[in-house]
């Protein structure tokens, strides 16, 4: 029997098998923003650790747990949050959940690709502000999709999902990445560009990279410069990949058409101005939250968990431990 908290309550019935296969469950009554300091009170002795994306687990959190610990199953497909290198250097398995959000974040993309470029909801507040007074030839008018090019960065699963909802507006896609991707050039006819490029050449720019110090203000002052200024972003990524105060600038400039973002740099909190900006369409984090998807990642969460206290390799490690606690 081994001892597992997990830091927020998850959906689905998953963490039942944790119980069912004789270990003891621990979950915390998180329900607002993280707090490091109870965190960091409460881990101690627990083999097993599954952690939300805003939880910082790094050195410190480790070491609290004790020597013990065996695995960090991270609650989402991301694990920026996680100091792998720490993990690693201490023997601790760190997964993730990987595949079964690539539909429901895809979906989220072109939620706001399609709010964004139709201004939709710039067009609902005014309908819920009573400032409709009919129809008129200039009310709201956005941007076409069909036909244009639609630039990928991180050609990852998800973006290929993005991809292949794309041919419904029959649109040209660029991607960029460190390698050419076949499955990209084959399945969509997409043609691998540089950063550059893709900021020359796109009418939606979608970012799909993982957070790192390559990727963190990826998009700045100088990329959102280098964009048409009919063109739109998208970050349904991490939001520090994107420079947001930059990103306000450039909406309030009109450098750029739009933007919707789902992610921010000091999420919950907005750049100063964000909340301002009429092109800009901003969700809350929501790129996996569908009822299937949340479930699915809970059970990914629970079989790494179950694996590592098995003794067995994790089904969706992130890290490789040579020698596992
Ligand atoms: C993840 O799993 O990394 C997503 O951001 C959750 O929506």
């Amino acid at each position: 029997m081994a001892k597992v908290l997990i830091t927020r309550a998850l959906p689905g019935s998953d963490v039942e098998r944790l119980v069912a296969a004789g270990h003891e469950v621990t979950v915390l009554p998180r329900t607002g923003p993280p707090d490091r300091a109870a965190l960091l009170a409460a881990v101690a002795g627990y083999e097993a650790l599954i952690p939300q994306l805003d939880e910082t687990i790094d050195a410190a959190v480790l070491d609290a747990c004790g020597p013990q610990l065996a695995v960090v199953a991270n609650y989402a497909v991301g694990f920026n949050n996680v100091d792998v290198a720490a993990a690693t250097e201490r023997g601790v398995w760190v997964g993730n959940t990987p595949g079964v959000l690539t539909d429901a974040t895809a979906d989220i993309t072109w939620t706001l690709i399609l709010a964004v470029a139709r201004r939709a909801v710039a067009g609902d507040r005014l309908v819920r502000d009573g400032r409709f007074d009919g129809w008129s030839p200039d009310l709201l008018l956005g941007q076409d999709l069909h036909g244009r090019t639609l630039v990928l960065v991180g050609p990852g699963r998800i973006a290929a999902a993005v991809a292949e909802r794309a041919s419904g507006w029959q649109m040209q896609i660029r991607y960029v990445g460190r390698q050419r991707k076949a499955e990209f050039e084959c399945r969509f006819g997409a043609e691998r560009c540089s950063l550059a490029e893709a900021l020359a050449s796109a009418d939606v720019l979608s970012l799909h990279v993982p957070l790192n110090e390559a990727t963190r203000h990826m998009i700045g002052a100088a990329e959102l410069a280098a964009m048409n200024s009919t063109a739109i972003l998208i970050n349904t990524s991490r939001g520090p990949v994107v420079d947001e105060l930059a990103l306000v600038e450039a909406l309030q400039r009109g450098t750029i058409a739009g933007a919707g973002l789902d992610v921010y740099e000091r999420e919950p909190a907005l750049a100063a101005g964000l909340a301002s900006c009429e092109s800009a369409v901003l969700l809350p984090h929501l790129g996996s939250a569908t009822h299937a998807t949340r479930a699915a990642m809970a059970r990914l969460a629970v079989d790494n968990v179950l694996a590592a206290l098995a003794g067995e390799p994790l089904p969706h490690p992130v890290n490789r431990i040579a020698s596992p606690r």
